[in-house]
C-alpha cells in the first residue's frame, strides 16, 4: 500500500456532539487518556485554563464558564490517528459548531442517561444528518439513575429518525450499575468497585449463555442481561457497516465516562468502524483522498490569542494528498500562491509545527486576514470545496459608538470578525449604520469585549429594528430590478457583498416572499 494510502486508511477524524452538561468534556479527556495524549485526568480544562488565560477578550468566557473557541486534538490508538475537533458547547455558538462539523468524517454523539435527546442535540444531529455524517452513540452517566435502556433507544429512534443497534449492552444501572456487555467482542466488562469505580478488563465470553456469566454476575442480574440482549437483538437490526457509514444506522453504547467505563469500546469500535476521510463534494468535481495532490478548505478561523498581534489562524482540513512544509498552495478565491511554511498541528499537548499531513488532519495556518472560512486550498487546480454554510443570524443589533471619530476603526473591527465568523456585518445600502447579526445573545458581550480590548473602541449594541436576515438569490433579473427599487431600505450586502434582505418583523417577510415569488430568500448560504 502507498504511503498516503495508509494514512488515509488509519486516519480517523470525527467530533463529538452532545447538549452541555452531558459529559463531552470529560469524554474527551478520557479518550485522550487513552491516546496516551494526556498523563492526568482534568489536562482538558487545565489546558483550556491556560489558554484563555493568554488572551482579554476572553475574559468574558472565563466569566460566564464556557468554552467558546473549538480545537483540534491528535492522538493516536489502535494503530489509529485520530483527529478530535472539538466543538463549543454552549448553544449561543452554535454556528461555529455547525462548521466544525463540515471538516469531521464522523460523530459521537453523547447522551446523559437521565435526559437522553435533549435540544442541541437534536440540533447538532440534524446538522450531521444534512452531510450523512455517520453517528456513534454513547450514553453516559450509567452510574447515575438513568432512563430505562429500552426507552431511549425508542427515544433515539423516535427522534432523529435514525435506526439504532445494540454494540453494548448495560447491567443494571445507578449504585446497582455492575458494568456492560459487550455484544460486538462478546466480553464482560464489569466496573471495579474497589478500585475507585474503573472498568475491569473484559473478561472473554463465548456468548450469553457463558456460565462464567453465572459466576460472575449475580442470579437476577444475568438473567436480566439475557432477556433484554435477546429483545434487544428481536427489536433492533444487526450491525450493518454500510448503514452505518450513511448514517442511517447508529450503533449505541452505555457507559459512565467519569469512571473511564465503556470508553475503551467506545475507541475501538471507532477504529474499526468510523469511516476514514470521505471523498469531499467541490465544483466542478468531488476529490477523493487518494489523489496525490493537496487540497483542503478552511473551515474556521480564530484571532490568535495575543491582542498586540493582529495575526489569526485558518484551521484547514486536508482532503486529499501529502502535505509538505514549504508546498506551494494556490488560494482559489484571491489566485494568489502561498508558500506554507509555517503552519502548526494541534496535538493534545502542545502545537506543533506542522513537517507533513494528510488527507483528515487539521493544520493551522497563521496569516493576517487573507485566509477565510470557506476557502479552498490547491496544488493549482480550480476547485471549489462546497458545503461550509453560514447561517442566517437570528439576532441582528446596530452597533453604537461612545466617540463617532472612530467610526472606520469600529467598521475594521466588524469586518475582521465576520471574516472570523465570529459575527456577520450588514452594510445597508442607504444609510449608515451597520448592522450586526449573530446566532446568539452572548456573542454580542463577547464582540464588545474585543472590540474594546482588540481595538481601543467603546461600543454598544443596540436594536436596529430588524428581525431577519435572508440573503436574496434569483435568475429574474427582471423581477430583481424592481425589488431593489422598491425595497433599497430594507437591503444590505454582506462581508463578502452579497444581497441581503433586512426585514423588519415575520409579516415584513412574508409580505416581500409573496410579491416576488421569483426571488428566493435563503437562511444560509454558502462561503465563498
Ligand atoms: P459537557 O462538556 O458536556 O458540558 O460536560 P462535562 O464533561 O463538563 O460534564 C458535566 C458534569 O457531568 C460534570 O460535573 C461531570 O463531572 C459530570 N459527569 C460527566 N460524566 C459523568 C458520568 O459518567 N457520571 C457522572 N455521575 N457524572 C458525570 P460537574 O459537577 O458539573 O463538574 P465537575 O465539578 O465534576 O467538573
Amino acid at each position: 500500500m502507498s504511503e498516503l494510502l495508509d494514512a488515509v486508511s488509519r486516519r480517523r477524524t470525527f467530533a463529538i456532539i452532545a447538549h452541555p452538561d452531558a459529559g463531552k468534556t470529560t469524554l474527551t479527556e478520557k479518550l485522550l487518556l487513552f491516546g496516551g495524549a494526556i498523563q492526568m485526568a482534568g489536562a482538558v480544562k487545565a489546558r483550556g485554563e491556560q489558554r484563555r488565560a493568554r488572551s482579554d477578550w476572553m475574559k468574558v468566557e472565563r466569566e460566564r464558564g464556557i468554552s467558546v473557541t473549538a480545537s483540534v486534538m491528535t492522538f493516536d490508538y489502535d494503530g489509529r490517528t485520530f483527529n478530535l475537533l472539538d466543538t463549543p458547547g454552549h448553544e449561543d455558538f452554535s454556528e461555529d459548531t455547525y462548521r466544525t462539523l463540515t471538516a469531521v468524517d464522523s460523530a459521537v454523539m453523547v447522551i446523559d442517561g437521565a435526559k437522553g435527546i435533549e435540544t442541541q442535540t437534536r440540533k447538532l444531529f440534524e446538522v450531521c444528518r444534512l452531510r450523512d455524517v455517520p453517528i456513534t452513540t454513547f450514553v453516559n452517566k450509567m452510574d447515575r439513575e438513568a432512563r430505562d435502556p429500552f426507552d431511549l433507544v425508542s427515544e433515539i429512534e423516535d427522534q432523529l429518525q435514525i435506526h439504532v443497534t445494540p454494540a453494548s449492552w448495560p447491567i443494571g444501572m445507578g449504585r446497582d450499575f455492575l458494568g456492560c456487555y459487550d455484544l460486538i467482542r462478546d466480553q464482560l466488562i464489569l466496573m471495579d468497585r474497589t478500585q475507585g469505580d474503573v472498568a475491569s478488563e473484559g473478561i472473554a465470553c463465548h456468548g450469553l449463555d457463558d456460565p462464567k456469566l453465572d459466576e460472575l454476575l449475580p442470579d437476577h442480574a444475568v438473567a436480566k442481561l439475557r432477556e433484554d440482549v435477546e429483545m434487544a437483538r428481536g427489536l433492533m437490526p444487526e450491525f450493518d457497516l454500510e448503514e452505518f457509514r450513511a448514517g442511517r444506522l447508529t450503533p449505541i453504547y452505555f457507559g459512565s465516562a467519569i469512571n473511564n467505563f465503556g470508553v475503551q469500546e467506545l475507541l475501538l469500535g471507532l477504529a474499526e468502524n468510523a469511516p476514514p476521510p470521505r471523498p469531499q463534494p467541490a465544483e466542478p468535481r468531488i476529490v477523493e483522498p487518494e489523489e496525490g495532490k493537496v487540497t483542503g478548505f478552511v473551515f474556521k478561523v480564530q484571532a490568535n490569542m495575543d491582542p498586540n498581534h493582529r495575526d489569526r489562524i485558518a484551521f484547514v482540513r486536508l482532503v486529499s494528498g501529502r502535505f509538505r512544509r514549504g508546498a506551494k498552495l494556490k488560494h482559489i478565491r484571491s489566485g494568489k500562491t502561498l508558500a506554507v511554511n509555517n503552519a502548526v498541528l494541534f496535538l493534545a499537548r502542545d502545537r506543533e509545527l506542522a513537517e507533513e499531513a494528510w488527507p483528515g488532519d487539521i493544520i493551522g495556518i497563521p496569516n493576517h486576514g487573507s485566509l477565510r472560512i470557506g476557502d479552498t486550498l490547491t496544488e493549482g487546480e480550480e476547485i471549489r470545496f462546497t458545503g461550509v454554510p453560514s447561517f442566517a443570524p437570528e439576532l441582528l443589533q446596530r452597533v453604537r459608538l461612545d466617540d463617532p471619530m472612530r467610526v472606520k476603526h469600529l467598521r475594521k473591527a466588524l469586518e475582521h470578525f465576520a471574516e472570523e465568523g465570529a459575527s456577520q456585518v450588514f452594510k445597508p445600502l442607504s444609510g449608515a449604520d451597520w448592522v450586526v447579526g449573530v446566532v446568539g445573545q452572548l456573542q454580542f458581550e463577547v464582540l464588545a469585549a474585543r472590540i474594546e480590548a482588540e481595538y481601543g473602541i467603546s461600543a454598544r449594541f443596540e436594536g436596529a429594528g430588524v428581525d431577519a436576515a435572508r440573503w436574496i438569490e434569483t435568475d429574474d433579473d427582471v423581477q430583481l430590478k424592481k425589488f431593489l427599487d422598491l425595497n433599497r431600505s430594507a437591503l444590505a450586502e454582506d462581508h463578502d457583498g452579497a444581497l441581503v434582505f433586512l426585514a423588519r418583523n415575520a409579516w415584513h417577510l412574508n409580505r416581500t416572499q409573496e410579491d416576488f415569488p421569483a426571488l428566493r430568500f435563503l437562511k444560509t448560504r454558502e462561503q465563498n
